[in-house]
């Protein structure tokens, strides 16, 4: 549930009652819920924080919080929820979801994941991050038609123009930052509702560069979501694959062999680990 930017300047107090009311009686079965409060920069903030801890039972599990800029931004923060949770007795800690979506957030990532123990999981805000780096777009995400490289000319040969991904290098800083700290990353909103081929192939390009999951900003992206990133039965019958020919040759006193032609080493466990345990989750 949102506080933050879908709710206009005049909406915050409802906005917040509403949220409040949801935590207290919607029933939100086994599932993790979070709220996006607002960011440091705003004088709602330490409202949300105060109010939701303090009016809305132990349900809301983490707080998704803006507009991070500093380490220091996140213990502020941090101490904020600390008092009140100590004040209201709250048993179970609240995390936090972090938004990448300013420069400064992101040249600070790598303190700031590491910045409190509340940390779950870094988001990235690719509207915000949009406006400031000044990007010339104004889309939510997405490609960009400008952004791409066009080949030589090669003697009378069309020329062909590849576009490229403008999200390539702030993503991979935040999957880095993310998975080194242990958190999650997780790639951020595509505006194009009417889009879902294209919603899905972005969540294939973050799911490749390691992203765990990406925003649903419209129910008809939470379905396509969920399908991309839990992986495939193909996906984890090859993984299981490389597990019993690395056991095979490690048994054999190999460190790697061939597997329908191709290399797979020590490393390959690992990532072949890492897409069967994330499958048993799921269906855990
Ligand atoms: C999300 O908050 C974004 O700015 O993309
Ligand atoms: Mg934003």
């Amino acid at each position: 549930m949102d506080l933050e930017d879908s709710v206009a300047a005049g909406e915050k107090e409802t906005a917040r009652k509403n949220v409040i009311h949801a935590l207290k009686e919607v029933d939100f079965g086994n599932k993790t819920v979070a709220v996006r409060i607002n960011g440091l920069y705003s004088h709602h903030m330490y409202k949300d924080v105060v109010e939701i801890i303090e009016q809305a039972g132990e349900r809301c599990d983490v707080f998704i919080v803006p507009m991070v800029g500093t380490d220091k931004d996140v213990y502020m923060a941090d101490a904020l929820v600390s008092q009140v949770e100590t004040a209201v007795g709250r048993k179970k800690k609240l995390g936090f979801g972090l938004i990448i979506e300013a420069t400064m957030g992101m040249m600070n990532i790598h303190a700031i994941a590491g910045a409190s123990k509340r940390n779950e999981s870094l988001h990235f805000g690719v509207a915000d991050y949009a406006a400031s780096t000044k990007s010339r777009t104004t889309n939510i995400g997405g490609p960009n038609r400008y952004y791409g490289v066009l080949t030589d000319q090669d003697g009378d040969k069309p020329r062909d123009f590849f576009w490229g991904d403008p999200w390539h290098y702030a993503m991979s800083r935040i999957v880095v930052a993310a998975r080194a700290n242990g958190l999650r990353p997780v790639d951020g909103p595509f505006g194009d509702i009417a889009d879902p081929d294209g919603y899905k192939a972005q969540c294939f390009r973050g799911a490749a560069l390691g992203m765990e999951g990406k925003w649903a900003i419209h129910p008809s992206q939470v379905a396509i979501a969920n399908e991309v990133f839990s992986p495939g039965e193909a996906e984890v019958t090859q993984a299981k694959r490389v597990l019993e020919a690395m056991e095979t040759a490690q048994r054999e006193g190999l460190g790697a062999v061939s597997l329908d032609g191709k290399l797979v080493d020590i490393a390959s466990i690992k990532q072949a680990d890492a897409i069967v345990k994330k499958a048993e989750a799921i269906a855990a």
